[in-house]
């Protein structure tokens, strides 16, 4: 079951819901706030001061960062324009009572190739069933080739930051982005300090420790994952941020970012995906 909802400001978004999980997805940005598995918490953390209006994302959920990862590239907006864009619905397919599958759609405009001049299709498909699976498939319809970087943009609710352990990047080469310096990972992660950290060649599967609750993030097709906690400082000076949201999320994205970047010839498609379960 499915259903269409529309703020009073215009702002839409899709609410579905089956026999094992509910979710809510913005069309701006393909962007989903909400997943839940029936009698379970919620997956997504969303900052109590986000706004929900057309033109700035939403502060947490699952932001679509295309055709950039970062703000390496200066011609294009951080993280791309994927998610202030509007995106159309294509179907909405309810096989049974435990899948229900969202697919949405961006296609260049004039609007599009004034900040990037290149003919695409962006197709966004997320599985609610009591797992979450996303996938991000970019299809080039231009005649040129072009390069993109890409991240589902994670950020998960946690009880609070001081009880989470990550585990999965062990031994992994990291960009250190706050002082731009290559390290490697010791052991797990916890965080108790600004972390923000690309890890490459990691495409293996990362769990997400928090107290009994556990968090298992597999992706296909990306190799790089990014994490992100802005700690008190950073966090107290973000748009739609709360001052203490630091405390209950941590970013962890799966991506192709910096050198693990795509290039697309014409008429080619790419593909990643990422699971939560
Ligand atoms: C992370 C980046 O992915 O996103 C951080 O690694 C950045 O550097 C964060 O601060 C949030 O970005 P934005 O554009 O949503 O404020």
């Amino acid at each position: 079951m499915y259903k269409i909802k529309k703020l009073e400001n215009g702002f839409e978004y899709i609410e579905v819901k089956n026999d094992v999980a509910s979710a809510k997805i913005a069309f701006q940005g393909a962007h989903i706030f909400s997943y839940k598995r029936s009698n379970k918490e919620e997956l997504l953390w969303v900052s109590s001061l986000s706004a929900f209006t057309l033109g700035s994302a939403i502060r947490g959920g699952i932001p679509i960062c295309w055709p950039r990862f970062g703000n390496l590239d200066k011609s294009l907006p951080q993280h791309g324009f994927a998610r202030t864009a509007v995106f159309e619905l294509v179907e909405v397919i309810a096989d049974n009572n435990t899948l229900t599958t969202v697919h949405l759609r961006l296609k260049s405009s004039n609007e599009t190739k004034k900040l990037w001049a290149y003919a695409f299709t962006l197709d966004i498909l997320f599985h609610i069933s009591n797992e979450l699976k996303i996938e991000m498939i970019t299809t080039n319809n231009d005649t040129k080739e072009f390069l993109i970087t890409q991240a589902f943009h994670a950020y998960f609710k946690l009880s609070d930051i001081k009880n989470i352990e990550i585990f999965g990047l062990e031994n992994k080469p990291f960009l250190d982005s706050l002082v731009n310096e290559e390290k490697v990972q010791k052991g797990s992660i916890r965080i108790n300090e600004e972390v923000d950290r690309i890890y490459q060649k990691a495409n293996g599967k990362i769990i997400l420790q928090d107290l009994e609750k556990r968090l298992e993030i597999q992706s296909k097709h990306s190799s790089s994952v990014i994490v992100w906690n802005p700690w008190i400082k950073k966090c107290s000076q973000m748009s739609g941020m709360e001052k203490e949201g630091y405390k209950s999320f941590v970013c962890i994205e799966s991506a192709n970012a910096v050198d693990d970047f795509v290039m697309l010839g014409a008429n080619e498609s790419f593909s990643i995906e990422v699971s939560y379960n």
